[in-house]
């Protein structure tokens, strides 16, 4: 069987965290600084605070923007959970609007009226699948209604919207690591911003609510141990090289399968708007009776699966919400992600392109 994700380690990841053992500074320590220097570099943003995974980076982002109880923040009810428990965590409340049914990201019309009705402090953008959010109007809308813009990038390494990569078309921009991602260190996250006061409170805040001009023992607000460990920032780093190469052959593979799908018309195939570059975090497609489709690629030897069966208002600790968001709900129902990574073969690609060639499911 295909499989959906197969992140591969070699010997210059392991040639690296030999090093950082053999150096003994395993836990926080220079290696994590060069990691963060140069992601941020990378994304176009002035500063990088590396953290335990993307959760804690999006609950980090929000401590550094100082939103928490009382406060709202508009986002998407299509995305992995992690993205509304860390406004929770934040202490404030998540909205949900809808999403744009051709890109699965924040429908802006919809954004904007809860912006609106709620006074809303922030909007928690997600690059859902690779894919930048709408940034040029979620950005008029921040402006106009004097909010925080922050992305959800954990899908989005080096994606790109107008010209600007993701990491550095909102206030503030978090990234996982996490090993299905387009670059992994296990389990890994990542702040971006260009604001220096952000920054440094998102620095203190994962390390205790230390501050870098105070003495050690001495804590300036209430923090976390959220810190990354330098075993896995020397992953990441050898991880971050790679990424040009990955994504690359990431948009090669899409470029093969969406070919395959002219010849499927009970398929759509995922969009890449203009002016945007997509990573191809998943691959996915969308069909009125998925399920038959998930069978016909099991039968065919490619696994797929279902990002994400459950839009986020419709579960537990989220379901008092009152949403109105059709499109995310009908995503849900029909979306399927298939193979699309970088440690497919030539010979896989094309087997899952041939998969979804052969489907005769119905017209939609
Ligand atoms: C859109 C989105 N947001 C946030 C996260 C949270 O990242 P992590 O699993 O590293 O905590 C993920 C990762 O799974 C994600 O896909």
């Amino acid at each position: 069987m295909i499989p959906i994700a197969n992140p591969e380690f070699g010997a210059r990841e392991k040639d690296a965290v030999a090093e950082v053992l053999d150096g003994g500074r395993v836990a926080d320590g220079p290696v994590v600084r060069e990691f963060e220097s140069e992601f941020a570099d990378f994304c176009g943003a002035d500063h990088g605070v590396a953290t335990t995974n993307g959760t804690t980076a999006l609950h980090t982002a929000f401590e550094a923007l100082d939103i928490g109880e009382g406060d709202v923040v508009v986002t998407s009810p299509f995305s992995f959970v992690a993205s509304a428990n860390s406004i929770r965590f934040a202490g404030a409340t998540p909205v949900f609007a809808d999403i744009d049914l051709a890109t699965y990201n924040l429908d802006p019309a919809s954004t904007e009226k809860l912006v609106r009705e709620h006074d809303a402090d922030a909007i928690l953008a997600v690059h859902l699948f690779g894919l930048p959010a709408d940034m040029a109007r979620l950005r008029g809308i921040a402006d106009e209604h004097d909010c925080a813009l922050v992305e959800d990038a954990a899908q989005a390494h080096g994606a790109v919207h107008d010209g600007v990569r993701a990491g550095s078309l909102g206030d503030v921009a978090c990234f996982s690591f996490y090993p299905t991602k387009n670059m992994t260190t296990g389990e890994g996250g990542m702040i971006t911003t260009d604001n220096e006061a952000v920054a440094e409170r998102a620095a203190s805040f994962v390390n205790h609510g230390r501050a870098a001009d105070r003495p050690a023992y001495e804590h300036v607000r209430v923090g976390h141990n959220f810190r990354m460990t330098s075993v896995l920032a020397a992953i990441g780093r050898v991880q971050f090289d790679r990424l040009p190469e990955y994504n690359e052959s990431r948009r090669a593979n899409a470029a093969r399968l969406t070919e395959a799908l002219a010849d499927a018309p009970g398929i759509h195939a995922p969009v890449e708007p203009p002016g945007t570059r997509h990573v191809y975090h998943q691959y996915t497609v969308r069909t009125a009776d998925r399920g038959v489709l998930a069978d016909h690629l099991e039968a065919e030897g490619v696994s797929s699966v279902v990002y994400y069966p459950k839009p986020i208002h419709f579960q537990p600790p989220y379901e008092d919400s009152d949403v109105t968001a059709p499109a995310a709900e009908y995503a849900a129902e029909s979306v399927l992600s298939v193979p699309v990574h970088p440690s497919l073969s030539n010979e896989d690609v094309a087997s899952v392109a041939d998969a979804l060639r052969s489907y005769e499911g119905g017209e939609q």
